[in-house]
């Protein structure tokens, strides 16, 4: 009995010891870390007194193999070389605290509050003399930790076998989430309690080119979640450098997520040299969905940005020849005459062209003067290069050569011609996942863009990776996205990647990754159409990471009007399109129908036209995952400010007041609402624009249709006589 009273004294004292606590600069989170009786590291979190993480472990598993240089000593235990995971002490805390505000170089606001508090916990494993630090960063909306690996004798070379990394969830939550994936997540977001995630994932995904899911419970971040008693939850990670990118796999039956790291393709995890870091993994926490997506928390946990001169990075509006492509009315091809092209052996000069080719000379002459005359800075061309005949399908490596344009594409020309209309051409290069034969001419592919004077490329990962065998969010091709960035950098030019990892605040370190996909974008209307809440769940998932190159400004939902062959249709109203400029903020943004279509629209278009890149401040004034989402910015450098709402299955009517304008001024609201009938089915193109006089006392009560929303402008009066005949809202 001596013996049981004092065994419990002495387990008392050791979690007494071990218990370190953390608060947030405001109080309302706290985290509590400790060592449990094994020595594996366990954290918990809580926001404003209730538990929102409950105990959770933390650590890594390691293979044997990279491990060979540890003494015969060690070597005589049960493999404990293996963990990362147990048999720590804790052997040092550090606290501190960091505030500074610093300024992006594009962004949703002019200047970024970077402001924590820190605790880094050195642990040490006996049994193998190795060093790990767990550093936790508490903010006022939620917390970022991360694994450190400290230069040292014991620890030098190893392979991640796997991340253990755990989040107990407190309930059966609601998630917003899309099927753990190593190659896609072009998916339509499923809503669901966390306990029915598996029984929706065995009823199958929709197709893509190239996909592979790993469990029945697996999710990808960033997750979204909302607890019964409303408070919401988000995981994602930040600073996703040389690691395999984090998704999360459920245990269902106790709640808990555990990371799942994407594999190389030998199927580990991680390949890492000391000294080294994992990324961030992070938990943004509000009782208001508003904080969510204000939260800098992704941001602020990457580095400063690395490029000296940011003088060349300038936010862009573009259109493109790319929806005639995807809607099927032209082609990327040039000929139907060639089942196979090799790079150097296939003469073009042979062949028939088939006529449906678009990125011709006369065609993209046609986006230039349409750019120009509507005040865009530049044109997207695809399909300019050879080999569009055989891109896909056939593990091809040799695939692209990014030099050598089709006979009817004149890029002496387009350039001369652009140049005289004061428009920048945006640079195409399709890799169709050969990654390898990408960086074969990954130089000579920049240097033509400088040579002709093209600010941007657009770059993508269609189908399966070559070297066959890797996925698209490993360690390993990581590296590739992020050596595209940097060598991009030393040829100024920006990068809007698709179908790479998705994002984790990169873009704070390296500003010209202006752009990337990494979810379903827009193009999906066109393949069959995608869920019409799709743009109220991508703020809270996708876009914590960083902007999305998601393509909108369709007005022509019916797609069989562009070509009778394709029967999809938008889930969307013209109204929603003009918000997404303002709910889905990216300083890249596409108006992606075709000039006819605006034309069309000319009152409706005039929003596209306007509508800023760049903000000084954004404010989020209504939130509601995959329900309804309004935001008002502050366009950078001008005193205009733009506001935009999208709603999801359900109309919403939504009210706003104008506080954030200067009290000492009037302005000028243009209003693109739905019309009272309009319905993203049936039909879509029924808007209302209207003018009204507008201070920071009014207030707004506005209806969205399902999928509909609404878009304003805000520009100060500076003369009196513009606002003869109009009323005060
Ligand atoms: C998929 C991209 O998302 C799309 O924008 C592009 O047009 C095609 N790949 C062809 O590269
Ligand atoms: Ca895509």
């Amino acid at each position: 009995m001596k013996k049981l009273t004092l065994a419990l004294c002495y387990l008392f004292v050791m979690t007494i010891i071990n218990a370190q606590e953390l608060k947030s600069p405001n109080g309302n989170f706290e985290l509590n870390f400790s060592l449990n009786k094994e020595g594996s590291p366990i954290y918990s979190l809580k926001y404003k007194g209730k538990s929102v993480i409950n105990p959770s472990k933390l650590g890594l598993e390691l293979t044997s193999n990279e491990s060979a240089e540890f003494g015969a000593e060690i070597k005589k235990n049960k493999d404990p070389k293996t963990s990362l995971y147990d048999g720590f002490n804790i052997s040092d805390v550090k606290n501190s605290s960091f505030d500074e505000t610093w300024q992006p170089v594009w962004g949703e606001a002019k200047d970024i509050r970077n402001h924590y508090n820190e605790m880094a916990v050195t642990l040490n494993q006996k049994s193998t003399d190795r060093n790990m630090v767990i550093r936790f960063r508490l903010f006022d909306d939620g917390l970022g930790f991360r694994y450190e690996f400290p230069q040292q004798d014991n620890l030098v070379y190893f392979v991640i076998k796997e991340e253990l990394t755990q989040f107990a969830m407190t309930g059966d939550h609601t998630a917003y989430w899309i099927p753990g994936d190593y190659d896609t997540q072009e998916y339509d977001y499923h809503v669901s309690k966390l306990s029915e995630i598996r029984s929706i994932n065995q009823q199958g995904r929709s197709s893509n080119l190239s996909q592979t899911g790993f469990s029945e419970t697996g999710v990808q971040t960033s997750l979204q979640m909302k607890t019964a008693d409303g408070i919401y939850i988000n995981l994602h990670e930040a600073a996703l450098i040389n690691y395999g990118c984090m998704h999360l796999d459920l245990d269902d039956k106790t709640l808990i997520f555990q990371s799942w790291i994407t594999p190389d393709a030998n199927g580990t995890k991680g390949h890492l040299q000391t000294p080294s870091t994992t990324p961030w993994r992070t938990v943004i926490v509000s009782d208001d969905a508003c904080e969510i997506l204000a939260s800098n928390i992704t941001l602020n946990l990457n580095d400063p940005c690395k490029i000296d001169d940011t003088s060349w990075i300038k936010p862009m509006k573009y259109v493109g020849v790319w929806w005639e492509m995807i809607t099927g009315k032209s082609d990327w091809s040039y000929t139907n005459d060639l089942k196979s092209v090799q790079l150097g052996v296939t003469d073009y000069s042979k062949v028939k062209p088939h006529g449906r080719h678009g990125a011709t000379t006369e065609n993209v002459k046609k986006y230039i003067d349409f750019a120009a005359l509507n005040g865009f800075d530049g044109v997207l061309v695809e399909g300019w290069n050879t080999g569009w005949e055989d891109w896909f399908g056939h593990s091809k490596d040799f695939v692209f050569d990014y030099q050598t344009p089709y006979p009817d594409f004149d890029i002496e020309e387009i350039h001369r011609y652009a140049k005289s209309k004061g428009v920048k051409m945006i640079m195409h290069h399709e890799t169709s996942a050969s990654v390898r034969n990408y960086e074969r001419y990954m130089d000579k592919a920049y240097q033509l863009m400088n040579k002709y004077d093209y600010p941007a490329v657009k770059s993508g990962y269609v189908g399966n990776i070559i070297p066959r065998g890797e996925n698209h969010y490993s360690q390993w091709i990581n590296n590739h996205y992020q050596f595209a960035i940097e060598k991009a950098a030393e040829y100024k030019i920006m990068v809007n990647a698709h179908e790479a990892v998705r994002p984790t605040g990169i873009c704070r370190t390296y500003p010209n990754l202006i752009g990337n996909e990494s979810a379903r974008g827009t193009e999906y209307q066109a393949f069959g159409g995608s869920k019409p809440n799709h743009v109220c769940v991508l703020p809270f998932t996708r876009l914590i990471g960083g902007p999305m190159d998601y393509t909108p400004g369709i007005f022509e939902m019916d797609i069989e009007k562009i070509n009778p062959n394709n029967h999809s249709h938008c889930n969307s109203t013209i109204a929603n399109q003009l918000a997404l400029y303002v709910t889905m903020s990216s300083p890249l943004q596409m108006a992606a129908d075709l000039p006819e279509n605006y034309n069309r629209f000319p009152d409706a278009f005039q929003f596209i036209k306007d509508v800023a890149l760049d903000w000084d401040n954004s404010i989020y004034l209504e939130a509601e995952p995959a329900e309804y989402v309004t935001v008002a910015r502050k366009a950078k450098g001008t005193d205009k400010w733009f506001v935009g709402n999208t709603a999801g299955y359900n109309a919403f009517t939504s009210k706003i007041g104008f506080d954030f304008l200067d009290s000492d001024k009037e302005y000028i609201a243009t209003i693109y609402a739905d019309a009272k009938n309009a319905a993203y089915k049936t039909n879509p193109q029924a808007y209302t624009i209207r003018k009204v006089i507008v201070t920071n006392k009014s207030k707004l009560t506005q209806l969205s249709v399902p999928g509909g929303g609404y878009a304003i402008s805000l520009v100060p009066v500076t003369d009196k006589s513009q606002t003869k005949g109009l009323k005060k809202l």
